[in-house]
């Protein structure tokens, strides 16, 4: 009854884009109204990028990201990706946002969140606060810890995506190299790996300062905060450049809608 060869090229399309009008904002960017007729994969990326060797991971890290479990076989079922795919209508995918603590991630991503289940389209939000109370509550903030919170995370969305969906993650995630090691893993599984840099300025980030932290770590209460004592690496090339203290809300998931659908990720 399953057939992956088909791809999801027969799911129903449900809204077309012009037609769309969603919590008050207009969120349609395809001036023509068409749909894409498949999902098609995008292209592996052409950047070559080297996944670190294990003895140049930073120490703690290295024994947490070792493959101690000998004996163990990767046990393939029946029902692949495609299927859930076709089943939902629409492609996984893992998008990261980064940025500096107050920047808006997670503003982005929950408004997001909200227009793609409007849409019918099954994501996931996977948050640094909310992460570090659960599975990663025994992490700080360390660079080592920060790193293997990364790991973690992105092996998380991988998961997300084999099961279709979107997988929207924000975290500060400040390390160029542990961010394209989650970029390496994802390509590696032929998963598409957006990286979206909520740029903001620390001005902008402190004065807003929604939890307070920014006040506590200039008082010398909270050490090696992000962008105060401690660094943020931005993205040299990232898929999706915001400015959250220069565009709207609204804009901004505009942006990332019309990534989704000039991916093929979605088709609405
Ligand atoms: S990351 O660096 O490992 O990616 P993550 O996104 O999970 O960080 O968590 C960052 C959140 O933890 C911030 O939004 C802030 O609320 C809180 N936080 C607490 N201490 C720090 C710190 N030293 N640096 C950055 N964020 C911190």
């Amino acid at each position: 009854p399953f057939q992956a060869e088909d791809g999801i090229r027969d799911m129903p399309t449900g809204l077309v884009g012009s037609e769309m009008c969603i919590r008050d904002r207009d969120y349609s960017t395809r001036k023509d109204g068409t749909i894409p007729a498949a999902f098609p994969r995008s292209p592996p990326r052409l950047i070559a990028r080297r996944l670190r060797p294990m003895e140049s991971l930073r120490g703690e890290q290295a024994a947490m990201a070792e493959q101690k479990a000998t004996n163990v076989h990767w046990h393939e079922g029946d029902i692949t990706r495609e299927h859930r795919e076709k089943l939902l209508g629409h492609r996984g995918a893992t998008l990261w946002f980064t940025g500096l603590s107050g920047s808006g991630k997670s503003t982005v991503a929950v408004e997001l969140e909200g227009i793609l289940h409007e849409m019918g389209i099954v994501s996931y939000r996977l948050d640094g606060d909310n992460v570090r109370m659960g599975i990663n509550k025994n992490l700080g903030f360390s660079a080592e810890d920060r790193a293997e919170n990364i790991r973690r995370i992105g092996e998380v969305a991988k998961l997300f995506v084999d099961s279709g969906q979107i997988a929207l993650s924000s975290f500060v995630s400040p390390y160029r190299a542990d961010r394209d090691q989650v970029r390496t893993l994802h390509e590696e599984a032929g998963m598409d790996f957006i990286e979206i840099f909520v740029d903001c300025s620390l001005e902008a980030a402190e004065a807003r300062d929604p939890k307070g932290l920014y006040k506590k770590a200039r008082a010398g209460e909270i050490k090696n905060f992000t962008g105060i004592d401690d660094p943020y690496e931005a993205p040299l090339n990232p898929e999706i450049h915001l400015r959250s203290d220069q565009q709207t809300l609204e804009e901004e998931v505009h942006e990332i809608l019309a990534m989704l659908r000039e991916r093929g990720i979605i088709n609405k």
